[in-house]
């Protein structure tokens, strides 16, 4: 045990000492991209800045002054009506999984977002109606006030 343990911390040294060697070993995530389409900016624009096209207008105007115009592109309902399509077996992905587009790479970069709580994670027509939803969307908007109220303070 106590030889394994001096045998990773070595190994961890060596990583450090050549980070370039350490990055290239760490498999990065694979990304579904939806094919035949294009993003709204380039896509390393995209990957680098797409949390600040998506979030909400008010804290857009408010902290980076992007101005409303251009507000439409970026709908997250877009993105996900564009990312989000079913797997082989026709099954779409949550934001509990893996496979969702918005996850992989948030996972790898120990990133969470709340988004989901509120906004659709797949397309509409692929969330399957039941008689509950009235309920569901009753609560939601109940959530929705009560931040709404909090924000504004
Ligand atoms: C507590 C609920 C809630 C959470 C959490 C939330 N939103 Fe929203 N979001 C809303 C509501 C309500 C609207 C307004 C919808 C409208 O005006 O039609 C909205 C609108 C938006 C819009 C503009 C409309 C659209 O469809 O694109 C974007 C973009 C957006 N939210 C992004 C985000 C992102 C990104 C996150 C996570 C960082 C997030 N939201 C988290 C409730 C929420
Ligand atoms: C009409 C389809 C479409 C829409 C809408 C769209 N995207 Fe994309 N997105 C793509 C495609 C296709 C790519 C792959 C790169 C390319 O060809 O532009 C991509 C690439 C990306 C990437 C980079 C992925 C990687 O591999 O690094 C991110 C992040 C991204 N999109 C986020 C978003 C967000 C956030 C939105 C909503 C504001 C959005 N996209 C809207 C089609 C779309
Ligand atoms: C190519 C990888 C990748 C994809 C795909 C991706 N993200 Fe991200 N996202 C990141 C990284 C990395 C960060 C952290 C950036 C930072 O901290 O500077 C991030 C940060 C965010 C943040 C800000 C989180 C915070 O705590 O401030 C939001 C919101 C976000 N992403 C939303 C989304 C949504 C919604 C999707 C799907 C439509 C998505 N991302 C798809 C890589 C990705």
């Amino acid at each position: 045990m106590t030889r394994f343990l001096r045998l990773s911390l070595i190994l961890t040294g060596l990583i450090m000492l050549f980070p370039s060697q350490g990055m290239a070993e760490t498999p990065f995530p694979i990304i579904h991209e939806p094919e035949g389409k294009e993003c709204v900016e380039d896509e390393d624009d995209m990957r680098r800045n797409h949390m600040n096209y998506i979030r909400h207008q008010r804290d857009k105007t408010m902290r980076e002054g992007i101005r409303a115009e251009s507000e439409g592109s970026y709908s997250l309902s877009k993105c996900i009506d564009c990312h989000v399509e079913a797997n082989d077996k026709g099954v779409t992905p949550t934001h509990n999984d893996k496979e969702h587009f918005c996850v992989a790479c948030h996972e790898y970069a120990a990133v969470q977002i709340d988004c989901f709580q509120c906004h659709a994670d797949r397309p509409q027509k692929n969330i399957k109606r039941s008689s509950s939803d009235q309920a569901l969307k009753d609560q939601l908007q109940e959530m929705l006030a009560a931040k709404d109220m909090g924000d504004v303070q």
